[in-house]
């Protein structure tokens, strides 16, 4: 992968900010405001992570039968045009690796197939658990093999919408046919923007939330369920 050829910097635009997006509205699995989740020690987890963790917010299994169902939605809409899967690095590569997965599984077991190209990009906007004003776009140098194709953006999580808004206007530049975005979390913060995915996960509230390739700091990628990081994770890992 040479996703580091290229390195593009673009400043978000300041966007009227309209206040949380109501509960429901994202076609995802609501997780409520008051879920508490799950106990760390009804499931496993790295040992080296001890502390660091309130509780397992979605555990594995459950991302992974929501993947199948939305591999299914989403091969219902492209079932027979060739798509290029657009990763979003590096939070996303776990839930586009399953997701792809589980498309490729209902391809060849159907006479509808996707011929699928995947392309990966890199974005990075957090320092500790703070979205920082500028968003980096690696990798993205000539994406003109994006020219009359679908387009499938793989993300793992939406908060605020004007990173996906950021990357929405950068893609299309390239006139691809169609742009679909699959997001696996979609977070209710304050200042929610209009964007949506076309297809989510889970709708959760507004914490901070790691693994399934989730960091903070680039700790807890090495995680299998979504958690929550705990207070003393947070400082542990702090920069
Ligand atoms: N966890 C990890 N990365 C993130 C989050 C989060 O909750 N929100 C935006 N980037
Ligand atoms: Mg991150």
């Amino acid at each position: 992968m040479h996703f580091f050829s290229c390195f593009v910097c673009v400043q978000e635009s300041n966007m009227a900010e309209p206040a949380v997006r109501p509960e429901g509205t994202s076609g995802g699995i609501v997780i409520k405001d008051d879920w508490p989740g799950y106990g760390l020690d009804l499931f496993s987890y790295p040992a080296h992570y001890a502390g660091d963790l309130d509780c397992v917010f979605i555990p594995h299994g459950m991302i992974m039968d929501r993947t199948e169902r939305l591999a299914r939605n989403i091969m219902d809409d492209l079932g027979d045009h060739d798509i290029v899967v657009l990763c979003v690095l590096k939070g996303g590569y776990q839930f586009c690796v399953d997701l792809v997965d589980r498309i490729k599984a209902l391809s060849r077991n159907s006479n509808r197939t996707i011929p699928m190209r995947v392309h990966f990009i890199r974005l990075k906007s957090y320092l500790n658990d703070k979205s920082t004003e500028d968003l980096h776009i690696l990798g993205a140098e000539d994406l003109s093999f994006l020219a009359g194709k679908n387009v499938l953006i793989v993300e793992a999580i939406v908060g605020t919408g004007k990173t996906m808004e950021t990357l929405l206007k950068y893609v299309e530049a390239f006139r691809p046919k169609l742009i679909k975005v699959a997001g696996l979390l979609v977070k209710r913060v304050p200042h929610n923007a209009a964007c949506l995915p076309d297809y989510v996960g889970f709708e959760i509230p507004d914490r901070f939330v790691v693994g399934y390739a989730l960091d903070y700091n680039e700790y807890f990628r090495d995680l299998t369920h979504i958690c929550v990081i705990s207070k003393r994770g947070k400082m542990k890992y702090k920069i």
